[in-house]
């Protein structure tokens, strides 16, 4: 059986990626910050719940040792938005550290505890929780500072990685779930957490070492950088 680790699996795309991980056979390490949210209702003989906070090495180190020798599949899904500063002036630089230290440093912090873990699996899967925002191509509109430039510095993080989990037998996939109604994406977006995951876990199941490094929609296809 695979071993799957989602963080900020409570609510949104993370409970919903639990939920569809466990329907294909997965055996799922989900993680709550502090609430456990939806997984609390989840009884499932393969989910076992940690409570993690990604800023936390400490936190992070003992869900490694929760999980044991393997992991199969890690989804660095936890993210938080910005402030939606309208204008230069109002951007906020504590916050944007601290947007930084979730979107784009704390996907580095779990992958490197999990690389032991990833080194035992027989083509281990990473996957970065990424959004169509990261892409430089794609900015037309501006603003969401903190948030875009999180993103791709998780972009540039995630593939600078490549070649290293490749040499560890593991691939590498970033991507971007769609404009999805959950919390984040608010009541306006045009997908379920159900679509998207959905697609997801499509492109999860077809990953492979050729495809590594690949910037992905749900839906499969190829995002500008
Ligand atoms: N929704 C969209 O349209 C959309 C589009 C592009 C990309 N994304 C990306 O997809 C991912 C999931 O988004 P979502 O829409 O499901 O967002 P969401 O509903 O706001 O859920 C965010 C999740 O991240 C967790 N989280 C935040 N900070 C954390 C921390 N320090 N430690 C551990 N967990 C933490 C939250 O836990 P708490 O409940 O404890 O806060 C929650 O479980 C994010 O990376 C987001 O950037 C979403």
């Amino acid at each position: 059986m695979k071993i799957a680790i989602v963080t900020g699996a409570n609510r949104g795309i993370g409970f919903e990626l639990t939920r569809q991980l466990l329907d294909s056979g997965y055996a799922v390490h989900a993680t709550y910050r502090s609430n456990m949210g939806g997984l609390k209702g989840v009884q499932h003989a393969h989910l076992t719940t940690h409570r993690v906070d990604v800023r936390s090495d400490e936190d992070v180190a003992a869900l490694m040792v929760s999980v044991g020798e393997r992991v199969d599949l890690l989804v660095n899904n936890a993210g938080v938005p910005d402030g939606r500063w309208s204008s230069i002036a109002e951007i906020d630089l504590q916050e944007t550290a601290e947007v930084f230290e979730v979107n784009a440093f704390s996907p580095v912090r779990v992958t490197q505890h999990a690389l032991p873990l990833l080194a035992n699996s027989q083509g281990g899967v990473v996957a970065m929780m990424s959004s169509l925002m990261a892409s430089i191509d794609d900015c037309k509109s501006g603003r969401s500072y903190a948030y875009r430039a999180s993103k791709t510095a998780l972009n540039m993080f995630a593939i600078s990685m490549k070649n290293e989990l490749e040499a560890l037998g593991a691939s590498l996939i970033i991507l971007h779930p769609g404009w999805v109604e959950t919390d984040m994406g608010g009541p306006h977006a045009p997908l379920t957490p159900q679509e998207s995951v959905k697609g997801i876990v499509a492109r999860l199941n077809e990953q492979n070492g050729e495809l590594s490094g690949r910037f992905v929609q749900y839906d499969g296809i190829e995002l500008p950088w």
